[in-house]
């Protein structure tokens, strides 16, 4: 059954209170990928499902590294794909016809990834992460366990420079240079209004730092078992800390939150 979409403007359509669906965003590798066993059964559960249960991935990875793993792995074809830490959002067939949302990000002229590369280039502690991992919208440096002290005279430095760009750091390693205000969060709450979703009844799902993001917008979270430290501290009556790893975490999640809606064990 095809999706409805918006115009593509972004304007947010009142949500249907009777709609049942929901929409899972999820993190991809150490979240729905890394343990076949677990995503199997994740997709056992979610398949008879599909036409309520929409299924987003969210990753930094972009979108065609994210439709190989489609191909490669045991993941199932999503209903959209949001890739690059927020930058890149693609519906799939299964939302209706295969569409790049092109009104997003939203450009800025305080964004200039030349500009931004110059202003990280004084930090030694910084290594460009190879060019097929970088995009209009995302510049992207390796840099190990740095300190919040260093992550904020980057910060600074971008500042410095007239820039509107947020730093988001993960896994002790990643480094992604971003528009402000474009993250995997924002991303999530375009897509839920592009497919009707009240953001009640969205859940987002996630294990290192840049899902962090997503789980400050307000949505219902799942963090994996095996999240690094990042969200395991995370703390909040909307935030679900799921003791099993990978998928069998999300799916140990989601069905924690439909019980919580449904006020009983939900089915399957
Ligand atoms: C993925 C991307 C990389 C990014 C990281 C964290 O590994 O390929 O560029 O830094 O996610 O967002």
């Amino acid at each position: 059954m095809p999706l409805e979409s918006t115009a593509g403007d972004g304007a947010a359509e009142p949500a249907d209170a009777a709609d049942p669906r929901l929409l899972i965003v999820s993190d991809v590798d150490g979240t729905m990928l890394g343990d076949d066993e677990g995503l199997a059964r994740f997709v056992a559960w979610w398949e008879p499902l599909r036409d309520v249960v929409l299924l987003a991935y969210n990753s930094g990875r972009f979108v065609e590294s994210l439709q190989e793993s489609v191909r490669d792995t045991g993941l199932p074809e999503p209903h959209a794909f949001i890739g690059g830490v927020g930058t890149q959002i693609e519906l799939t067939a299964s939302a209706g016809e295969p569409q790049r949302l092109l009104d997003w990000p939203v450009r800025s002229t305080k964004w200039q990834a030349q500009r931004v590369q110059a202003a990280a280039a004084s930090f030694q502690q910084l290594e460009l992460q190879p060019s097929h991992l970088q995009s209009e919208f995302k510049i992207s440096y390796f840099g190990y366990d740095l300190s919040p002290t260093v992550l904020q005279q980057i910060e600074q430095s971008l500042q410095a420079a007239g820039l509107q760009a947020a730093v988001v750091y993960s896994s002790q390693r990643d480094l992604d240079i971003l528009p402000a205000g474009v993250h995997k969060g924002t991303a999530a709450g375009r897509l839920a209004r592009e497919f009707r979703i009240s953001p009640e009844r969205v859940i987002v799902c996630g294990d290192t730092g840049n899902d962090l993001a997503m789980f400050q917008e307000g949505y219902h979270g799942v963090v994996v078992g095996n999240a690094h430290a990042e969200l395991k501290q995370l703390d909040s009556r909307r935030v679900y800390q799921a003791g099993s790893h990978c998928a069998a975490g999300v799916l140990e999640g989601v069905r924690h939150w439909r019980e919580q809606w449904s006020g009983r064990p939900a089915k399957g």
